[in-house]
Protein backbone atom coordinates (compact mmCIF):
# COMPACT_ATOMS: atom_id res chain seq x y z
CA UNK A 1 0.00 0.00 0.00
CA UNK A 2 1.30 3.26 -0.91
CA UNK A 3 1.93 5.85 2.24
CA UNK A 4 0.52 9.02 2.51
CA UNK A 5 -2.71 11.37 3.97
CA UNK A 6 -5.36 12.79 2.39
CA UNK A 7 -7.38 16.12 3.61
CA UNK A 8 -11.44 16.03 2.10
CA UNK A 9 -13.33 18.85 2.37
CA UNK A 10 -17.35 18.33 3.28
CA UNK A 11 -19.60 21.24 1.68
CA UNK A 12 -22.88 20.06 0.06
CA UNK A 13 -25.30 21.76 2.41
CA UNK A 14 -25.25 23.43 5.79
CA UNK A 15 -22.03 22.02 6.94
CA UNK A 16 -18.56 22.76 6.02
CA UNK A 17 -16.30 20.30 7.48
CA UNK A 18 -12.59 18.72 7.30
CA UNK A 19 -11.26 15.47 7.18
CA UNK A 20 -7.69 14.05 7.72
CA UNK A 21 -7.32 10.49 6.71
CA UNK A 22 -4.25 8.11 6.86
CA UNK A 23 -3.60 6.06 3.19
CA UNK A 24 -4.63 2.79 4.73
CA UNK A 25 -7.70 4.29 6.79
CA UNK A 26 -6.94 5.78 10.06
CA UNK A 27 -9.16 8.78 10.80
CA UNK A 28 -6.78 11.45 12.37
CA UNK A 29 -8.75 14.25 12.34
CA UNK A 30 -12.68 15.39 11.95
CA UNK A 31 -13.52 18.81 12.52
CA UNK A 32 -17.19 20.69 11.44
CA UNK A 33 -18.41 23.75 11.71
CA UNK A 34 -22.25 23.79 10.48
CA UNK A 35 -24.17 26.95 9.42
CA UNK A 36 -27.69 27.44 11.58
CA UNK A 37 -30.13 29.29 9.91
CA UNK A 38 -32.28 31.92 12.11
CA UNK A 39 -35.39 30.19 11.18
CA UNK A 40 -36.60 28.34 8.07
CA UNK A 41 -34.59 25.33 5.94
CA UNK A 42 -31.07 26.19 4.67
CA UNK A 43 -30.29 29.95 2.32
CA UNK A 44 -27.91 28.67 -0.42
CA UNK A 45 -25.69 31.52 -0.43
CA UNK A 46 -26.04 32.46 3.06
CA UNK A 47 -25.12 28.27 3.82
CA UNK A 48 -21.88 29.44 1.33
CA UNK A 49 -21.12 32.34 2.67
CA UNK A 50 -20.70 30.69 6.40
CA UNK A 51 -18.70 27.80 4.42
CA UNK A 52 -16.34 30.91 3.50
CA UNK A 53 -16.09 32.74 6.62
CA UNK A 54 -14.85 29.48 8.47
CA UNK A 55 -13.01 27.49 5.67
CA UNK A 56 -9.69 29.15 7.27
CA UNK A 57 -10.42 28.25 10.98
CA UNK A 58 -11.41 24.66 10.12
CA UNK A 59 -8.85 23.41 7.92
CA UNK A 60 -6.25 24.78 10.50
CA UNK A 61 -8.06 23.22 13.23
CA UNK A 62 -8.24 19.46 11.39
CA UNK A 63 -4.37 20.06 10.12
CA UNK A 64 -3.71 20.59 14.00
CA UNK A 65 -6.05 17.72 15.45
CA UNK A 66 -3.95 15.31 13.31
CA UNK A 67 -0.79 15.93 14.21
CA UNK A 68 0.44 16.54 10.28
CA UNK A 69 2.02 19.35 8.75
CA UNK A 70 0.69 20.78 5.34
CA UNK A 71 4.01 19.05 3.71
CA UNK A 72 2.64 15.82 4.63
CA UNK A 73 -0.21 15.78 2.40
CA UNK A 74 -0.24 13.43 -0.08
CA UNK A 75 -3.75 14.63 -1.63
CA UNK A 76 -6.93 16.52 -1.56
CA UNK A 77 -10.41 15.62 -1.77
CA UNK A 78 -13.42 17.75 -1.96
CA UNK A 79 -17.05 17.03 -2.57
CA UNK A 80 -17.92 17.91 -6.02
CA UNK A 81 -21.56 16.92 -5.84
CA UNK A 82 -24.96 16.24 -5.56
CA UNK A 83 -25.49 19.16 -3.17
CA UNK A 84 -26.32 23.39 -3.29
CA UNK A 85 -24.81 25.25 -6.17
CA UNK A 86 -22.73 27.80 -3.85
CA UNK A 87 -21.95 25.60 -1.08
CA UNK A 88 -20.15 22.79 -3.24
CA UNK A 89 -17.85 25.51 -5.32
CA UNK A 90 -16.94 27.42 -2.18
CA UNK A 91 -15.95 23.75 -0.68
CA UNK A 92 -14.19 23.21 -4.07
CA UNK A 93 -12.84 26.46 -4.18
CA UNK A 94 -11.08 25.79 -0.58
CA UNK A 95 -9.68 22.38 -2.12
CA UNK A 96 -8.09 23.77 -5.25
CA UNK A 97 -6.49 26.54 -3.62
CA UNK A 98 -4.85 24.20 -1.19
CA UNK A 99 -4.05 21.81 -3.80
CA UNK A 100 -2.60 24.20 -5.83
CA UNK A 101 -0.55 26.18 -3.31
CA UNK A 102 0.79 22.59 -1.82
CA UNK A 103 1.03 21.08 -5.35
CA UNK A 104 -0.58 18.42 -4.63
CA UNK A 105 -3.55 16.13 -6.53
CA UNK A 106 -6.98 16.78 -6.46
CA UNK A 107 -9.94 14.48 -6.44
CA UNK A 108 -13.40 15.31 -6.73
CA UNK A 109 -15.55 12.75 -4.71
CA UNK A 110 -19.61 11.74 -5.11
CA UNK A 111 -21.27 12.73 -1.48
CA UNK A 112 -23.22 9.35 -2.10
CA UNK A 113 -20.48 7.49 -2.85
CA UNK A 114 -19.08 8.96 0.12
CA UNK A 115 -21.54 8.11 2.44
CA UNK A 116 -21.66 4.15 1.86
CA UNK A 117 -17.54 4.09 2.24
CA UNK A 118 -17.23 5.53 5.30
CA UNK A 119 -20.23 3.39 6.60
CA UNK A 120 -17.88 0.52 5.05
CA UNK A 121 -14.75 1.71 6.85
CA UNK A 122 -16.14 2.38 10.25
CA UNK A 123 -18.33 -0.72 10.38
CA UNK A 124 -16.10 -3.45 8.27
CA UNK A 125 -19.06 -3.92 6.37
CA UNK A 126 -17.66 -5.65 2.71
CA UNK A 127 -20.54 -6.09 0.37
CA UNK A 128 -23.52 -4.71 2.09
CA UNK A 129 -27.15 -3.68 0.91
CA UNK A 130 -26.92 0.02 1.66
CA UNK A 131 -30.19 1.47 3.09
CA UNK A 132 -28.43 5.38 2.70
CA UNK A 133 -31.31 7.74 4.56
CA UNK A 134 -30.27 12.08 4.27
CA UNK A 135 -32.01 15.54 4.48
CA UNK A 136 -31.28 15.24 0.55
CA UNK A 137 -31.66 11.29 -0.40
CA UNK A 138 -33.40 8.12 0.26
CA UNK A 139 -31.12 5.51 -1.54
CA UNK A 140 -31.43 1.69 -1.38
CA UNK A 141 -28.00 0.51 -3.30
CA UNK A 142 -25.90 -2.63 -3.80
CA UNK A 143 -23.00 -3.00 -5.68
CA UNK A 144 -23.17 -4.43 -8.82
CA UNK A 145 -20.45 -4.66 -11.93
CA UNK A 146 -18.41 -1.15 -11.07
CA UNK A 147 -21.14 0.86 -9.56
CA UNK A 148 -23.24 1.32 -6.49
CA UNK A 149 -26.60 0.73 -8.20
CA UNK A 150 -29.71 2.12 -7.02
CA UNK A 151 -33.08 -0.48 -6.22
CA UNK A 152 -35.07 1.81 -4.28
CA UNK A 153 -35.18 5.46 -3.84
CA UNK A 154 -37.40 8.12 -2.70
CA UNK A 155 -39.98 9.27 -5.48
CA UNK A 156 -40.23 13.01 -4.32
CA UNK A 157 -38.89 14.38 -0.89
CA UNK A 158 -36.24 12.44 1.43
CA UNK A 159 -36.65 11.11 4.59
CA UNK A 160 -34.58 13.35 6.56
CA UNK A 161 -36.32 16.78 4.79
CA UNK A 162 -39.92 14.90 5.62
CA UNK A 163 -38.47 14.83 9.19
CA UNK A 164 -37.13 18.47 9.27
CA UNK A 165 -39.78 20.04 7.33
CA UNK A 166 -42.77 17.95 9.72
CA UNK A 167 -41.15 20.01 13.36
CA UNK A 168 -40.43 23.41 11.05
CA UNK A 169 -44.49 23.24 9.96
CA UNK A 170 -45.87 22.55 13.26
CA UNK A 171 -45.33 24.47 16.35
CA UNK A 172 -42.76 21.98 17.80
CA UNK A 173 -40.05 23.46 19.88
CA UNK A 174 -36.50 22.68 18.87
CA UNK A 175 -33.27 23.69 20.13
CA UNK A 176 -31.29 25.69 17.85
CA UNK A 177 -28.59 23.43 15.86
CA UNK A 178 -29.91 20.47 17.40
CA UNK A 179 -30.98 18.19 14.13
CA UNK A 180 -34.65 18.51 13.97
CA UNK A 181 -34.98 14.65 13.31
CA UNK A 182 -33.64 13.91 17.04
CA UNK A 183 -36.18 16.15 18.40
CA UNK A 184 -39.05 14.06 16.38
CA UNK A 185 -36.87 10.76 17.65
CA UNK A 186 -37.09 11.98 21.37
CA UNK A 187 -40.97 13.22 21.29
CA UNK A 188 -41.74 9.79 19.63
CA UNK A 189 -39.92 7.57 22.17
CA UNK A 190 -43.03 9.18 24.69
CA UNK A 191 -46.17 7.91 22.63
CA UNK A 192 -47.87 5.11 22.67
CA UNK A 193 -50.65 5.85 20.54
CA UNK A 194 -50.59 4.65 17.11
CA UNK A 195 -52.52 7.08 14.45
CA UNK A 196 -52.66 5.93 11.05
CA UNK A 197 -50.97 7.83 8.38
CA UNK A 198 -50.39 7.67 4.82
CA UNK A 199 -48.14 4.38 4.01
CA UNK A 200 -46.77 4.69 0.32
CA UNK A 201 -44.37 2.28 -0.79
CA UNK A 202 -44.11 1.26 -4.95
CA UNK A 203 -42.21 -1.64 -5.42
CA UNK A 204 -38.65 -0.48 -3.92
CA UNK A 205 -39.64 3.09 -4.23
CA UNK A 206 -41.17 5.20 -1.67
CA UNK A 207 -42.82 8.06 -1.60
CA UNK A 208 -43.04 10.77 1.53
CA UNK A 209 -44.82 13.68 0.70
CA UNK A 210 -48.00 12.92 1.37
CA UNK A 211 -47.11 11.08 4.72
CA UNK A 212 -45.45 14.94 5.60
CA UNK A 213 -48.89 16.97 4.46
CA UNK A 214 -51.26 14.13 6.69
CA UNK A 215 -48.84 14.43 9.91
CA UNK A 216 -49.08 18.05 10.03
CA UNK A 217 -52.59 18.80 9.60
CA UNK A 218 -52.91 16.01 12.43
CA UNK A 219 -50.46 17.71 14.42
CA UNK A 220 -52.71 21.04 13.46
CA UNK A 221 -56.36 19.76 14.51
CA UNK A 222 -54.96 19.43 18.19
CA UNK A 223 -56.66 16.09 18.77
CA UNK A 224 -53.65 14.15 19.43
CA UNK A 225 -50.45 14.29 21.51
CA UNK A 226 -47.18 15.36 19.71
CA UNK A 227 -45.77 12.58 21.43
CA UNK A 228 -47.99 10.45 19.50
CA UNK A 229 -48.29 11.83 16.21
CA UNK A 230 -44.03 11.64 16.30
CA UNK A 231 -44.43 8.34 17.02
CA UNK A 232 -46.99 7.27 14.58
CA UNK A 233 -45.22 9.22 12.19
CA UNK A 234 -41.98 7.54 12.55
CA UNK A 235 -43.47 4.06 12.73
CA UNK A 236 -45.05 4.84 9.11
CA UNK A 237 -41.69 6.02 7.74
CA UNK A 238 -39.48 4.22 8.75
CA UNK A 239 -41.73 0.94 8.34
CA UNK A 240 -41.78 1.85 4.91
CA UNK A 241 -37.97 2.34 4.97
CA UNK A 242 -37.79 -1.36 6.39
CA UNK A 243 -39.96 -2.58 3.98
CA UNK A 244 -38.25 -1.39 0.96
CA UNK A 245 -34.86 -2.43 1.79
CA UNK A 246 -36.31 -5.85 2.70
CA UNK A 247 -37.43 -6.49 -0.75
CA UNK A 248 -33.83 -5.54 -2.31
CA UNK A 249 -32.36 -7.68 0.16
CA UNK A 250 -34.68 -10.84 -0.99
CA UNK A 251 -33.67 -9.50 -4.74
CA UNK A 252 -30.13 -8.74 -4.28
CA UNK A 253 -28.98 -11.74 -1.71
CA UNK A 254 -26.82 -9.68 -0.37
CA UNK A 255 -25.74 -10.64 3.32
CA UNK A 256 -25.04 -7.75 4.75
CA UNK A 257 -27.00 -4.76 5.77
CA UNK A 258 -25.15 -1.58 6.15
CA UNK A 259 -27.01 1.92 7.63
CA UNK A 260 -25.40 4.96 7.06
CA UNK A 261 -26.47 9.02 5.95
CA UNK A 262 -27.55 11.55 8.95
CA UNK A 263 -30.61 9.75 9.87
CA UNK A 264 -28.69 6.22 10.31
CA UNK A 265 -28.34 7.89 13.67
CA UNK A 266 -32.10 7.16 14.64
CA UNK A 267 -32.18 4.12 17.14
CA UNK A 268 -35.78 3.19 16.01
CA UNK A 269 -34.54 3.50 12.62
CA UNK A 270 -32.29 0.93 13.56
CA UNK A 271 -33.96 -1.64 15.50
CA UNK A 272 -36.06 -1.63 12.83
CA UNK A 273 -33.12 -2.76 10.37
CA UNK A 274 -31.45 -4.89 12.91
CA UNK A 275 -34.62 -7.30 13.13
CA UNK A 276 -35.56 -7.39 9.57
CA UNK A 277 -32.19 -7.69 8.88
CA UNK A 278 -31.45 -10.76 11.42
CA UNK A 279 -34.52 -12.43 9.97
CA UNK A 280 -32.78 -12.96 6.72
CA UNK A 281 -29.76 -14.03 8.42
CA UNK A 282 -27.87 -10.79 7.21
CA UNK A 283 -25.55 -8.70 9.09
CA UNK A 284 -26.34 -5.84 10.17
CA UNK A 285 -24.32 -2.36 10.53
CA UNK A 286 -24.69 1.20 11.18
CA UNK A 287 -22.11 3.80 10.45
CA UNK A 288 -21.02 5.23 13.89
CA UNK A 289 -22.71 8.64 15.10
CA UNK A 290 -20.01 10.75 14.57
CA UNK A 291 -19.99 9.98 10.92
CA UNK A 292 -23.77 9.79 9.93
CA UNK A 293 -23.92 13.23 9.37
CA UNK A 294 -21.75 14.70 6.83
CA UNK A 295 -18.17 15.19 7.58
CA UNK A 296 -15.14 15.23 5.82
CA UNK A 297 -13.99 12.33 6.98
CA UNK A 298 -15.81 10.66 4.35
CA UNK A 299 -14.56 12.76 1.16
CA UNK A 300 -10.89 12.08 2.50
CA UNK A 301 -11.37 8.36 2.71
CA UNK A 302 -13.59 7.76 -0.73
CA UNK A 303 -10.84 10.38 -1.97
CA UNK A 304 -7.53 8.08 -1.18
CA UNK A 305 -9.69 5.09 -2.60
CA UNK A 306 -10.24 7.23 -5.81
CA UNK A 307 -6.92 8.34 -6.27
CA UNK A 308 -5.16 4.81 -6.00
CA UNK A 309 -7.30 3.75 -8.91
CA UNK A 310 -5.74 6.28 -10.78
CA UNK A 311 -9.11 8.79 -10.83
CA UNK A 312 -7.77 12.54 -9.81
CA UNK A 313 -8.76 15.79 -11.75
CA UNK A 314 -7.28 18.27 -13.23
CA UNK A 315 -8.42 21.85 -11.47
CA UNK A 316 -9.40 23.37 -14.71
CA UNK A 317 -11.71 20.82 -14.76
CA UNK A 318 -13.09 19.93 -11.32
CA UNK A 319 -16.32 22.17 -11.46
CA UNK A 320 -18.90 21.23 -9.38
CA UNK A 321 -22.19 18.69 -10.40
CA UNK A 322 -25.09 19.78 -8.35
CA UNK A 323 -27.04 16.75 -9.78
CA UNK A 324 -24.23 14.05 -9.64
CA UNK A 325 -26.31 10.94 -9.15
CA UNK A 326 -24.58 7.80 -7.17
CA UNK A 327 -25.25 5.19 -9.98
CA UNK A 328 -22.92 7.69 -12.37
CA UNK A 329 -19.94 6.60 -10.47
CA UNK A 330 -17.40 4.37 -11.22
CA UNK A 331 -15.95 2.42 -8.07
CA UNK A 332 -13.47 0.46 -9.25
CA UNK A 333 -12.06 -0.38 -5.76
CA UNK A 334 -14.95 -2.16 -4.61
CA UNK A 335 -13.82 -5.11 -7.09
CA UNK A 336 -10.12 -4.69 -6.49
CA UNK A 337 -10.41 -4.32 -2.50
CA UNK A 338 -7.03 -5.29 -1.18
CA UNK A 339 -5.16 -2.19 -2.05
CA UNK A 340 -2.53 -3.10 0.46
P1 LIG B 1 -27.21 14.60 1.90
O1 LIG B 1 -26.54 15.59 0.99
O2 LIG B 1 -26.47 13.33 2.03
O3 LIG B 1 -28.64 14.44 1.65
P2 LIG B 1 -27.59 16.17 4.32
O4 LIG B 1 -27.12 17.52 3.97
O5 LIG B 1 -29.02 15.96 4.48
O6 LIG B 1 -26.91 15.14 3.35
P3 LIG B 1 -26.80 14.57 6.62
O7 LIG B 1 -25.97 15.11 7.72
O8 LIG B 1 -26.33 13.38 5.90
O9 LIG B 1 -26.92 15.85 5.70
O10 LIG B 1 -28.29 14.31 7.16
C1 LIG B 1 -29.02 15.29 7.88
C2 LIG B 1 -30.40 14.73 8.23
O11 LIG B 1 -30.30 13.77 9.30
C3 LIG B 1 -31.38 15.80 8.69
O12 LIG B 1 -32.59 15.62 8.02
C4 LIG B 1 -31.54 15.47 10.21
O13 LIG B 1 -32.80 15.84 10.74
C5 LIG B 1 -31.37 13.98 10.18
N1 LIG B 1 -31.08 13.42 11.52
C6 LIG B 1 -30.04 13.67 12.34
N2 LIG B 1 -30.16 12.98 13.51
C7 LIG B 1 -31.32 12.28 13.41
C8 LIG B 1 -32.03 11.38 14.30
N3 LIG B 1 -31.55 11.07 15.48
N4 LIG B 1 -33.19 10.85 13.84
C9 LIG B 1 -33.67 11.14 12.61
N5 LIG B 1 -33.07 11.98 11.76
C10 LIG B 1 -31.91 12.55 12.14
FE1 LIG C 1 -25.01 13.84 3.46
Amino acid sequence: MSKGYCLGIESTADDFGVGVVSFKGEILANINDSYVPEKGGIHPREAARHHADVAGKVITEALKRSKIEPKDLTLIAFSQGPGLGPCLRTGATAARSLASYLNLPLVGVNHCVAHIEIGKLTTGALDPLTLYVSGGNTIVSAYESGRYRIFGETLDIAVGNCLDAFVRESDIKFERGKPLGRIVEELAAKGKNYIPLPYTVKGIDLSFSGLLTAAVSLLKEKKYDVEDVCFSFQETAFSMLTEVTERALAHTEKKEVLLTGGVAANTRLQTMLRIMSEEHGARFSVVPKGYSADNGVMIAWTGVLSYLHGMKVPIEKSFVKTKWRLDEVEVPWVEKRDIS
